[in-house]
């Protein structure tokens, strides 16, 4: 029957036309849906005669088998392409250059308290480690600077709760060392610091390594011996310009700053304090147990960021802790 090819006809036009699954329900509710066109052509066999009710209602049958598997094939043929899509989506390009995590760098503090362990490490030296929250004690008593000493303000030092502080240098792993070694000492101790400090040399933390050695008849030669041979191999040059200033600390008795000159950058040719040092105070050794009229020895107390500063030009030292990447990335041996 021309009107029942007509149909089917008409509805594969419309299963075609339809996108996207939606549609596709949308046109087979048209078709042989309950009010659809099919539906509508089986309610008029009611007024057939017996024998055209069932010869018609064969064709119409057939009509919408056809449509039926014209649906079939419509959904088929959207799903086949939305999974398509989805694959092509979600294909890996093997082709494409890797994402690379970039792999950092060591600040150039790090760096330096690296270069300075390794240093020290090949001339007999143990490197230790100690609280940055001090007792009283440590940080001052048994450094022979008492209870009176201008040292202990308030306003040279942070205090926390409890009778603690943050250490103002690292001279109390002399103490905390010898107390569980016995001589012959030789060691360093680099660490963070705290104090009330701010400007282009001092910031209000910072680091420093101790060194101690004590031992038989161990001078203040032998310091200036230890101190020059490590900073000629931490700069990787004989030509320093160093003065050993005579000095004062509570723990040190003769003491010396020890001042470094620029030889490059801004500040070409200004001074620059890079370490406090002296002979080991008796009263020091006494407090922590070992016999001043048996051993002697040195110690000093070296601002690695100060070296830090000499060993690149820098002229300002809050650049290290701004965390300008500008600044950090010219430290930094990663090409990323
Ligand atoms: N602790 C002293 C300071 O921070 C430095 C120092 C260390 C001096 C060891 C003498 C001996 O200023």
């Amino acid at each position: 029957m021309s009107t029942l090819q007509d149909l089917i006809e008409q509805a594969r036009v419309a299963f075609d036309a339809a996108v996207d699954p939606a549609a596709v329900e949308d046109a087979k509710a048209r078709f042989i849906g309950k009010s659809g066109a099919i539906t509508a052509l089986m309610k008029d066999l009611a007024t057939l005669s017996p024998e055209d009710k069932r010869t018609r209602g064969a064709e119409i049958n057939q009509a919408k088998q056809a449509i039926e598997s014209l649906l079939q094939a419509r959904r088929q043929a959207l799903a086949d392409a939305a999974l398509q899509a989805q694959l092509a989506a979600e294909a890996v390009d093997v082709t494409l250059p890797g994402r690379v995590r970039g792999a950092g760098g060591l600040h150039p503090a790090m760096q330096t308290l690296e270069r300075i362990e390794s240093i020290f490490r090949t001339i007999g030296f143990d490197v230790a480690d100690g609280p940055e929250i001090e007792t009283d004690f440590y940080n001052f008593t048994a450094l022979n600077t008492p209870e009176n000493h201008p040292a202990r303000s308030m306003h040279d030092t942070f205090y926390v709760q409890g009778g603690h502080l943050l250490r103002t240098h690292t001279s109390p792993m002399q103490a905390r060392y010898m107390q569980t070694h016995k001589p012959p000492i030789r060691v360093i101790a680099p660490g963070r610091v705290y104090r009330v400090d701010s400007d282009a040399t001092h910031s209000p933390m910072f680091h420093q390594v101790e060194g101690l050695w004590i031992g038989d008849s161990v001078s203040f030669a032998d310091l200036k011996a230890v101190f020059m041979d490590f900073l000629q191999r931490f700069f990787e040059t004989d030509a320093l310009t160093i003065r050993f200033r005579p000095s004062f600390f509570p723990f040190t008795e003769p003491s010396a700053e020890i001042d470094m000159a620029f030889t490059s950058g801004p500040n070409k040719g200004k001074w620059l304090e890079i370490a406090g040092s002296g002979q080991v105070h008796p009263n020091v050794l006494r407090s922590v147990g070992i016999d001043p009229e048996r051993y002697t020895g040195f110690a000093f107390g070296v601002g690695p960021d100060r070296l830090t500063m000499l060993r690149y030009g820098i002229n300002d030292l809050r650049l290290f802790y701004e965390n300008d990447l500008r600044f950090l990335r010219q430290f930094s041996h990663q090409t990323v």
